[in-house]
């Protein structure tokens, strides 16, 4: 199964992906963390994204579908996969159609979570990440045990730097899902719109009955 997470900035999709994974077993496939991979490790390709990424704009087309498609050629991507924060327009919908045609697959389910700006503002303000394993939390919604440190392995969280307030503006400005690509699922029957207000639970709950 290939499922597609769909939403604005701070919509829920790496919260819910990582769920998801959970009770799924699917892989979960996050261009958001891959470039912040290749920018910690610091890579040609980290540092080209990071441009982009510090000002709140995406990463070009050519950039991105690369590493994506090469990242669902690995064997480990062959049984399925939730990709979360790819496509974000109908150049890269497009490019993944082709590439999961060449496999024989397609898209199952594109999940779409709805947010309105304010509270996408207060969700990427108060947003803390765990440097180990990636988990997130929120400092009122979601909030770990001890301030600063992760429930799942002990390791220190910290804040992204595009969550800063002038870059959140920029992002919540440019990279909301274009009608285009909400159209390209609407078109070919996989769509379903989540309502992403709900708690945490609730919202799990509404997308594992989407893809059952
Ligand atoms: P990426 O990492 O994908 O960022 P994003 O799309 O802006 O999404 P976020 O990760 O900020 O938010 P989210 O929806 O995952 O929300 P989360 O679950 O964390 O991309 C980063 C950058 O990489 C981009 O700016 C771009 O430059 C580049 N890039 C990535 N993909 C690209 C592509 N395909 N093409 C070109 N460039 C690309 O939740 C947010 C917070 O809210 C958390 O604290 C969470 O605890 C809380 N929360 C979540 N759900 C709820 C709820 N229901 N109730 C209360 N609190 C909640």
């Amino acid at each position: 199964m290939f499922i597609v997470l769909l939403g604005p900035p701070g919509a829920g999709k790496g919260t819910q992906a990582q769920r998801l994974a959970e009770s799924t077993g699917l892989l979960h496939i996050s261009t958001g963390d891959m470039f912040r991979e290749n920018v910690a490790a610091g890579t040609e390709l980290g540092k080209l994204a990071k441009t982009y990424m510090d000002r709140g704009d995406l990463v070009p087309d050519e950039v991105t579908i690369k590493m994506l498609l090469e990242r669902i050629s690995r064997p480990e991507a062959s049984a399925g996969a939730m990709f979360d924060g790819f496509p974000r327009n109908v150049v890269q919908a497009e490019a993944l159609d082709a590439a999961l045609a060449g496999k024989d697959a397609k898209i199952d389910h594109a999940l779409l979570i709805s947010v309105p700006d304010e509270e996408l503002i207060t969700r990427l303000g108060g947003r803390w990440i765990c440097r180990k394993c990636g988990r997130l939390f929120h400092e009122r919604n979601d909030p770990p045990k001890q301030a600063g440190v992760c429930d799942e392995c002990g390791g220190e969280l910290y804040q992204r730097e595009d969550d800063r307030p002038e870059v959140v503006r920029n992002r919540l400005e440019k990279q909301k899902p274009p009608a285009a690509l909400i159209d390209h699922f609407r078109t070919s029957g996989v769509l379903t719109e989540i309502d992403g207000l709900q708690s945490l639970d609730a919202v799990t709950a509404a997308l594992e009955a989407a893809i059952r």
